[in-house]
């Protein structure tokens, strides 16, 4: 199975950060310099781990939210759910009004557009509609979507309408995880796995529709599909390609799919109200938390819905709403508190589609993904603090970051509107409403235009596609990211200096992953460690590996102590790895080490995978034993970017930036002597923290990036000097002139 790069690549960095942010107690995020931020001073603003601190028993606080009526309407008394029969519920639906009108529209156009509010059925019916309509009698019906969680659960949820087991008619697939088969006719998936399957296969012979779902979130892998199916539907004129979207932005999807008709489903939706805090909040979770209370014991009945930025403040908050309701005794109505984020595992997930019990109320505490992707029904308030957690590249550290930033008044609206599906509903906004106006941008940037490209450029010159800065790209990055990451790619030797494609950057394409690891798994091949990196890499890819519950710290560390390994943190992950293995892979032994079981075998599965695609290319598995400085050899051929130098005075320099770096307390280096080091990533919080760290030798980053590094000039240095001075191409300007021409000069004659 192919999986999602893109992905697997922004997950890998979102986990870590959160793996980073529960390491870091006093975890603090810097929205200053990129925002100005409407709600409050941000240094007086409490986090999650403040919170869990300081408010766990907190009775009460004094921030209680004042509410403004901006629109006043009358309450209405709540429509009843019934127990409806699945067949019920599909037509009772919005979209099931049109059955026939859309398999039409489907059947006399190419290209189809198709608009409606979330929740009116276009994920779960259309796909069945079409399957019923004989469609997937000549291929597949696939739909992408931008997050794995929704493709897993609406997959789940078709299963269910179907009445088949999930995986046969009906299944999904995601990164590292298949589940279709043989008789599959509609296929949910990421939209990073359908990118690689047109790698593969640029025609996309096995679908016979393909349905682009919640377009509107503008990731960088839907609007790279939107391109390359652009052009695939030119050879392939029986192909079907649906592009739904639950916003309005529907006419420029049009003009640019060549003026393409545009189906609207009427929304069936209930005034809501939208009530704005008076004041801007210092604290927004505590505010919530409390506005959460308030509905709960003052309100008609109604379930919630709250929007936080990631899993470490969900779980926090479902943690003191749950001791909160402790205190209050079993005098009050029960609260049924259901947390809802990607990392979540599946058993946990699926219960927000429960019903609360009678008498109860659900409280669903959500990322963004419960803003269009997952549709939870009999949600009447809306609680928003008006944040969400964004993946933004940051050029000049050559990285992404994972900030806190405010939505779009558009991400506002669709929040809003989750309160308004089963009836009039109520919006509680913890911002003022001058803040709404004049501080929110109307709508979000599309991600093409804020992330690194390096990876997406690797793909599209793996399809041979050359010409970049031609390719039809409904809204182009910007040029400076594109030479950005044409630069990494030539750094990484993935690129010749004519900006062409070298063999090995097209055996990196075969990998769903950054190109930087991609080639660390390539070159582990030749120095004969691939068996030790491919763990590596599967461990780098779990949020959380080691336990350190509060109360046992030290006894923690303790434990973790005897994995560390003298040369760092990527060798201490293979140790504690290997260490398990010898367990015969047990949860007891997990146990008793303060490891996280259900990473590790997250971790063994990840790997698993990652040894059928190298066998697939046909790249051997090798071990080096005990020899494990090959495994710090290998590891620069990638990171060599994030090579760092320890300063004489406190902490470290990075090579390329010279920015001040420190270990982290956690590493196996703390307090070691390392001079030279490399890091998987940088983690901001406090100070600019490495997250896994491992001690180099200078010498191996000239070999690895022989056209990023270069030896100094050798006269003037000491003999040890000699040995080990490198300095990173700084003479930039040079090559970066020569690289931009070059790159120009290709797109000029495309
Ligand atoms: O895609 P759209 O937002 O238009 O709607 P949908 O995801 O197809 O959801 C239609 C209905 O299916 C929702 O109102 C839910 O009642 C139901 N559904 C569900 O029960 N469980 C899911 N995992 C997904 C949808
Ligand atoms: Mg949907």
């Amino acid at each position: 199975a192919a999986m999602s790069g893109a992905t697997l690549a922004r997950e890998r960095k979102e986990l870590r950060q959160q793996e980073a942010e529960e390491a870091e107690q006093q975890s603090k995020v810097d929205l200053s310099s990129q925002w100005h931020d409407p709600m409050a001073n941000p240094d007086s603003r409490q986090f999650a781990s403040d919170l869990r601190n300081s408010k766990l028993n907190a009775g009460k606080s004094e921030n209680v939210p004042e509410w403004r009526r901006a629109v006043a309407l009358k309450d209405q008394s709540l429509g009843k759910r019934t127990n409806m029969s699945m067949k019920e519920q599909r037509e009772s639906l919005p979209v099931y009004a049109f059955r026939d009108q859309l398999i039409k529209a489907v059947k006399e156009n190419q290209i189809l557009i198709v608009v409606g509010e979330t929740g009116s059925g276009k994920t779960t019916q259309l796909t069945q509609y079409l399957d019923e309509a004989g469609f997937s009698n000549n291929g597949m019906i696939g739909c992408t979507q931008p997050r794995r969680v929704a493709a897993m659960s609406v997959a789940k949820r078709v299963a269910e309408e179907v009445g088949c087991e999930l995986g046969q008619e009906v299944g999904y697939t995601i990164r590292f995880e298949d589940k279709t088969g043989p008789s599959t006719r509609i296929k949910y998936m990421t939209d990073g796995m359908l990118e690689r399957e047109i790698l593969i296969d640029p025609d996309v012979r096995r679908y016979s529709v393909i349905m682009l779902d919640e377009a509107h979130e503008r990731t960088i892998s839907t609007d790279v599909l939107f391109a390359l199916l652009k052009k695939t539907l030119k050879r392939r004129p029986d192909l079907k390609v649906i592009v739904t979207s639950a916003t309005l932005d529907a006419d420029k999807f049009s003009e640019y799919f060549n003026q393409c008709p545009i189906f609207t489903i009427p929304g069936r939706t209930f005034p809501v109200e939208i009530l704005y805090s008076r004041e801007p909040e210092s604290d927004y979770l505590d505010a919530a938390l409390v506005t959460i209370m308030q509905i709960h014991l003052t309100e008609p009945s109604g379930d919630i819905l709250l929007f936080l930025t990631g899993q470490e403040e969900i779980d926090t908050s479902c943690e003191i709403l749950y001791e909160r309701m402790k205190a209050l005794g079993p005098n009050v109505p029960e609260l049924m508190i259901c947390p809802i984020y990607s990392s979540l595992p599946t058993e946990i997930q699926s219960r927000v589609f429960e019903p609360a019990p009678p008498g109860a109320r659900k409280v669903v505490i959500g990322t963004n993904i419960a803003e269009t992707s997952i549709t939870i029904d009999g949600i009447y308030y809306v609680v928003d603090p008006g944040f969400v957690k964004q993946n933004s590249y940051d050029p000049k550290l050559g990285m992404d970051s994972l900030i806190v930033v405010p939505i779009s008044q558009a991400q506002a609206n669709q929040r809003a509107g989750r309160a308004g599906r089963t009836g009039p509903g109520k919006c509680f906004r913890l911002y003022t409403e001058a803040a709404y106006n004049s501080e929110l941008l109307p709508t979000t940037p599309p991600e093409i235009q804020r992330q690194n490209l390096a990876h997406v450029i690797l793909m599209l010159k793996a399809m041979g596609i050359n010409d970049l800065l031609h390719f039809d790209f409904m809204d182009p990055p910007p040029t400076n990211t594109m030479l950005e990451a044409l630069e990494t790619l030539y750094a990484l030797s993935a690129l010749d200096d004519e900006g062409l494609l070298t063999r090995l950057g097209r055996k990196m394409a075969d990998f769903p992953m950054e190109p930087d690891l991609a080639k660390v798994l390539i070159y582990s091949v030749d120095l004969g460690c691939s068996e030790e990196i491919m763990t590596i890499v599967a461990m780098l890819n779990m949020p959380t590996i080691f336990y350190r519950p509060k109360e046992k710290q030290t006894q923690a560390d303790q434990k973790k102590a005897k994995f560390h390994d003298p040369h760092g943190d990527h060798l201490t992950l293979l140790n504690v790895f290997n260490a398990w293995k010898q367990s015969g892979y047990s949860s007891p032994w997990c146990f008793e080490n303060f490891i996280q079981f259900r990473s590790m075998k997250r971790a063994k599965d990840v790997k698993d995978q990652l040894l059928k695609i190298m066998q697939r290319y046909r790249h051997p598995i090798v071990s080096c034993g005990r020899d494990t400085q090959k495994v710090r050899q290998a590891l620069c051929s990638g990171f060599f970017r994030n090579a760092a130098r320890k300063d004489p005075q406190e902490g470290y320099k990075t090579l390329v930036e010279g920015t001040p770096v420190y270990l982290h307390p956690s590493s196996a280096l703390f307090g070691k002597q390392a001079e030279w080091v490399i890091y998987s990533s940088l983690v901001l919080t406090v100070k600019e923290y490495m997250h896994c760290t491992t001690s180099i030798e200078p010498k191996w980053l000239v070999e690895a990036a022989p056209t990023f590094f270069k030896v100094a000039p050798t006269d003037k240095l000491s003999k040890r000097k000699k040995a080990e001075r490198i300095q990173p191409l700084f003479n930039k300007f040079a090559t970066e002139d020569d690289w931009r021409l070059s790159a120009q000069r290709r797109g000029g004659r495309g």
